[in-house]
């Protein structure tokens, strides 16, 4: 049974592609007001012709785009669900030929963005009296791999932070949840990561049935519409051809 979806309102960040841009259309056929962010303007505005979330572009890393963010947000009635899907990798170096540049990208966007979102709505979500946080992590930040130290270490980060704001914010009624998918195959994020279409396609040739970023968002429905007392503290989502980080199972 799902709560009452009566004025349910998220702010999905993220939203321009993928994962986000996947829970938005998700979130709005359950009926939520749904509050669109990432940086990129037109794709959001498409989204919004196409779903009636509102499109609010920003950069979650930057101050003064969290302040109006945040007032716009209040202005237009607030939300009683922060959802945190922003994020991705830079490069696949060992950490012996780490870019710092990577480095300090992975680190600004997954950790110091998702903080800097939380920090400014928390103090909406406590007057709710039923608030929820949802962070987007990775079963990056759970095992580390090889190749993997920036974006491990930027997970990792990601998921100690959703622990301890658990723990700060229950007292609160703050629902706190993590989602940590494996391979997910999206449009950008590989790209993104390794630079080129090729050793992109890569990522996932001879994987058979990667998760796709509907199968992510299906279970981030999931878990914002149960029941408010009902916290999936930390959901860890693969496609079964991975059963493990270190076991991905490659086909021709
Ligand atoms: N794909 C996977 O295999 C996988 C697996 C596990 C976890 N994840 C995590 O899931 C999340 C979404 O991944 P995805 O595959 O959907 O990747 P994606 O398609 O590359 O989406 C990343 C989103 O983050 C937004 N973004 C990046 N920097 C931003 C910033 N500074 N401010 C605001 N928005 C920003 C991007 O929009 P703009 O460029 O328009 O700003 C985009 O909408 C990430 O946190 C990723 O680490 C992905």
């Amino acid at each position: 049974m799902t709560e009452d979806l009566q004025n349910k309102a998220a702010l999905v960040t993220g939203a321009s592609s993928g994962i986000g841009e996947a829970t938005v259309r998700a979130l709005r056929a359950e009926g939520w007001t749904v509050f669109a962010v990432a940086r990129r303007a037109d794709r959001l505005t498409a989204l919004e012709s196409g779903t009636g979330a509102v499109a609010m572009p920003a950069d979650i890393a930057e101050d003064d785009d969290v302040s109006r963010l945040l007032a716009d947000v209040t202005a237009a009635g607030g939300i009683d669900t922060l959802i945190n899907i922003a994020g991705g990798a830079r490069g696949a170096d060992k950490v012996g030929d780490a870019s710092t540049e990577d480095w300090e990208w992975m680190y600004r966007v997954n950790v110091l963005g998702t903080m800097k979102l939380t920090r400014a709505f928390l103090p909406m979500l406590r007057a709710h009296g039923r608030g929820t946080v949802l962070n987007l992590t990775s079963t990056a930040g759970l095992d580390a791999y090889e190749g993997g130290g920036g974006y491990n270490a930027a997970k990792f980060a990601q998921h100690a932070m959703t622990n301890a704001l658990r723990l700060e914010e229950a007292e609160n009624n703050l629902r706190v949840i993590e989602v940590a998918p494996g391979l997910v195959q999206t449009e950008e994020f590989a790209l993104n990561r390794l630079g080129n279409a090729q050793a992109a396609q890569k990522v996932y040739q001879g994987v058979a049935e990667p998760l796709t970023a509907g199968d992510v968002a299906d279970v981030v429905r999931y878990a914002v519409t149960a029941p408010h007392h009902v916290n999936l503290d930390q959901v860890v989502i693969r496609p079964v051809a991975q059963a493990a980080t270190h076991k991905l199972i490659r086909k021709g």
